[in-house]
């Protein structure tokens, strides 16, 4: 099949998030299968060309919007096998960051940014001849791909047949803006109804995607549960529901080739389930550098994460002193984004010493290092789509200590008290008690039962989430999309 990825973030070149590391991984793993995948994303001002050269393939490109058309330039990467295109637009995306200023403003033009991406994705298969049976757009950002497909483009020769699949990585973020951008977006106004695209007076990209795709999928099977109910659905369950058989959940995979100690070249040594020496020195290495109290036998709770509430972290920032103070346990904390909670967070390493450490910004090597040098990882997410770094804790024997939701309770097996069995910790209410007294669990399996700790690690360093088996579900879902199109 020819496929056409749409999406706003693709690693190497730009991440906030795993929805980069989704748009990274996934066209390779469908490449493998004998598929054709290209990956159309902006040509942000904050890409490192130096880092990761592309070269100059298309120019001038015109974009047809409702009510004018557009001029821009096309550049080209080679990622591992995948072409990716990138939309040089300086108007939308010669500016910094990705969806917002340094203060964390949203920028109030993205509807007609990520409108435009979607338009230019479609219009460069046009002008390159590229004819997909796919359009796979991503979260609310390319969403309305399956739209213009069904509004604009259903004669076309060259896009005419494709079929449309969108991927919701988060359904919290559905691109609601005020209908002033609605004739620049050219949906027309017969479609601004509340069954496609208006949403109480404004327009929601994700509502108006999902009505139009031929499949739509979540990023993994108990999400996709959760979604389709009021609370899961933040407004969208009947949409969903409505789709039938036609949304699915698909767990994410994991870039092996990135996250593996075996070979990871980031980390300060490397390391195997039959021979964990590696892991030690890990763990040292990380203490150093966290100004955390040099001790192989306390164990080291990661935290790697966007600093949103949707990662719970207010309710760890409420239980972590008490656990601090109690327990004989160490925190290295990686994060950014909510100023306040940035504040929380870079603050305790001078209230406790030797026992809390935190970075806040945004750093690929450390969160490496805290993936291979801690002993647990902590996750107490309100909800959580699927989650990427409960499955690379998995890999590095760093056991995930979750809230059961979403992909992280598809991903993380129960520890079992009697027989060792698991592979990690789960707690089921969203507060900081439950936080509290399952990092204490947790703890004192570290400190008492280190036979069942050796045999969770293996377990857990033994599961296998390559994207292989994502993209054979994939696959299904493509086949389905052609039939229901
Ligand atoms: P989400 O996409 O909701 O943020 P995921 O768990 O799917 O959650 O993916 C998060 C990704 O972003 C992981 O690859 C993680 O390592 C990375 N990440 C998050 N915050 C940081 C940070 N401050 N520094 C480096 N990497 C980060
Ligand atoms: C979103 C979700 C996260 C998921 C990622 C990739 O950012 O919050 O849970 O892993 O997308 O699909």
């Amino acid at each position: 099949m020819k496929i056409a990825f749409l999406a706003a973030e693709c690693v190497p070149y730009a991440k906030t998030g795993g929805l980069a590391d989704v748009v990274g991984a996934l066209p390779q793993a469908l490449q493998r299968l004998g598929h054709e995948v290209i990956v159309v994303m902006p040509k942000y001002a904050d890409i490192n060309t130096t880092r990761y050269p592309m070269r100059p393939f298309l120019a001038p490109m015109g974009v047809w919007m409702g009510n004018t058309e557009e001029w821009c330039a096309v550049y080209t990467a080679d990622n591992n096998g995948a072409p990716v295109y990138f939309i040089e637009f300086d108007r939308y995306f010669g500016r910094p960051g990705l969806y917002h200023d340094a203060n964390f403003n949203d920028y109030l033009d993205n509807p007609r940014r990520f409108g435009f991406l979607t338009r230019a994705g479609l219009q460069l298969c046009k002008d390159i001849g590229f004819k997909p049976d796919i359009v796979h757009a991503h979260d609310w950002h390319t969403a309305l791909a399956a739209a213009y497909l069904k509004i604009w483009h259903w004669n076309d020769p060259l896009l005419g047949r494709a079929a449309s699949v969108l991927t919701i990585h988060n359904i919290a973020y559905q691109g609601v803006y005020s209908a002033d951008h609605y004739d620049y977006l050219g949906l027309q106004w017969g479609n601004f109804t509340s069954d496609k695209f208006e949403d109480h007076g404004r327009i929601n990209f994700l509502k108006g995607g999902i009505v139009y795709a031929d499949m739509v999928n979540t990023v993994s099977p108990t999400y996709a549960k959760e979604t389709r109910t009021p609370e899961g659905g933040y407004g969208l369950a009947p949409y969903l529901n409505n789709k039938g058989d036609r949304y699915v959940g698909i767990l994410n995979g994991v870039d092996y080739t990135r996250w593996d100690p075996a070979s990871d070249p980031l980390i300060p040594a490397r390391y195997s389930a039959a021979d964990l020496s590696g892991k030690a020195i890990c763990k040292r290495a990380l203490q150093e550098r966290f100004l955390l109290d040099v001790a192989p036998d306390i164990p080291v709770i990661g935290v790697v994460s966007r600093l949103v509430s949707q990662k719970g972290l207010d309710l760890l920032a409420q239980a972590i002193e008490g656990i601090v103070n109690t327990m004989r346990v160490q925190f290295a904390i990686l994060g950014s984004g909510d100023k306040g909670l940035e504040a929380f967070y870079g603050n305790l390493p001078a209230r406790y010493p030797g026992r809390i450490g935190s970075y806040i910004g945004y750093n690929d090597e450390l969160a490496h290092w805290i993936e291979a040098g801690s002993d647990f990882f902590i996750m107490p997410s309100i909800y959580e789509p699927c989650g990427l770094n409960q499955m690379y804790s998995l890999k590095y024997g760093t056991l995930p200590i979750v809230r059961a939701t979403g992909g992280l309770d598809d991903s993380v097996q129960q520890y079992d008290e009697a027989s060792g069995a698991g592979t990690g910790f789960k707690f089921y209410e969203p507060s900081a008690h439950a936080i509290y007294y399952t990092v204490g669990w947790a703890v004192s399996t570290y400190y008492d039962r280190k036979l069942h700790m050796h045999k969770m690690i293996q377990a857990a360093m033994a599961q296998d989430f390559s994207w292989e088996r994502s993209a054979r579900a994939y696959e299904q879902v493509y086949e389905q999309a052609l039939a229901a199109r």
